[in-house]
């Protein structure tokens, strides 16, 4: 016995110490056999040879066991060290992800509104002619709607061209007052340095019951927006024209670039343009039927934005997926 408790110890897998279990307690193991034996002994002898029996199975099982749990620890060990190499493995060659200067941008304006109690509303970017033109006041003949090369389905659907339409949806859906943003992807056939067909905008509309609402409101808000988001910049509004307002206004900021000291961004003028504005023209409000209001709204480029505040030279480099440029954005 002393043998095979040695055998036991010595053996170096589970499936050795299987074999030898056999081989000492399987159907024909060899103490199987001695069990088998004691029937033809007489009842004294019987007695003495099973007392023996009993204790070599006993300390034999005792020696397995203890075998077992430790080839058992040794391979948990050994598996939980193979995984860790394997974290370690991720740990050094996996980078996290980042938000694209685009998305940062648009985030950091929606958190601005949203902070002012302003909602966040969404509308489609396959638009029908009614909601991107006629109801925000450009009928079929107008001559606005050259301001904006459309990509057409048929005569009816397009691509929006913008994100006031959803001014429009929103005014149809709920009543004033109302207070809301509405960014997303605008489309327009345009590819050059400062346009791609594909870019991003936020609308802004705040409309109130009464004649509360007018030009100085948005000045103000507006004001605070812009030195949110640039800081210490000089800001101006230079009368426009957009068909939806009336009176209408863009607004430049101090260029962040040369500091007004002239450079090819601001093409020497020291200013930038980054928003369209206006009170909300009454026309509007007939095609949603509403009566007795007053409102102002506006609208900016998100990529705009984001190329101004990060100082980036070429719109298109944002659309590009280059690791080089999107990595200074972690
Ligand atoms: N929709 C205009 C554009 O795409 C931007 C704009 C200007 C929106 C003035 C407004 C606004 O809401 O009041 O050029």
């Amino acid at each position: 016995m002393q043998e095979l408790i040695k055998k036991v110890l010595e053996c170096q897998t589970l499936k050795d110490l299987e074999e030898l279990r056999v081989f000492v307690l399987g159907k024909k193991g060899i103490l199987t056999q001695e069990f088998a034996k004691l029937k033809d002994l007489d009842n004294e002898k019987k007695k003495e040879v099973a007392a023996s029996l009993n204790e070599q199975k006993e300390s034999f099982n005792k020696a397995l066991n203890l075998k077992i749990k430790q080839l058992e620890d040794i391979e948990l060990e050994a598996k939980m060290q193979k995984d860790a190499m394997s974290f370690h493995y991720f740990d050094e060659n996996v980078k996290t992800g980042a938000l694209h200067p685009i998305m940062a941008t648009m985030d950091k304006i929606i958190e601005y509104f949203v902070s002012l109690n302003f909602s966040v509303e969404s509308g489609p970017l396959i638009e029908d002619d009614f909601h991107n033109f006629e109801a925000l006041n450009l009928p079929i003949t107008h001559p606005a709607r050259d301001m904006q090369d459309t990509f057409y389905f048929d005569d009816k659907r397009l691509l929006r061209t913008q994100t006031s339409p959803v001014q429009i949806r929103t005014m149809l859906s709920q009543k004033p007052p109302i207070r809301m943003i509405a960014p997303g992807a605008v489309f327009r056939r345009d590819f050059d340095i400062t346009h791609t067909p594909m870019f991003h905008q936020v609308e802004g509309l705040v409309v109130e019951e009464g004649q509360r609402v007018n030009f100085a409101n948005l000045k103000s808000v507006l004001e605070e927006f812009l030195h949110y988001m640039f800081g210490d910049v000089k800001i101006r509004f230079r009368p426009s024209f957009f068909p939806f307002t009336e009176p209408s206004a863009e607004i430049d900021i101090s260029c962040v670039f040369c500091k007004q000291n002239g450079c090819r961004v601001c093409k020497h003028t020291g200013w930038l343009e980054v928003l369209g504005c206006g009170v909300v023209d009454p026309n509007v409000y007939d095609f949603v039927s509403y009566k007795n209001v007053s409102g102002y709204a506006f609208g900016l480029g998100i990529e705009r934005f984001a190329m101004l505040l990060h100082q980036i030279p070429d719109l298109r480099s944002l659309f590009e997926g280059d690791l080089r440029l999107l990595e200074q954005f972690r």
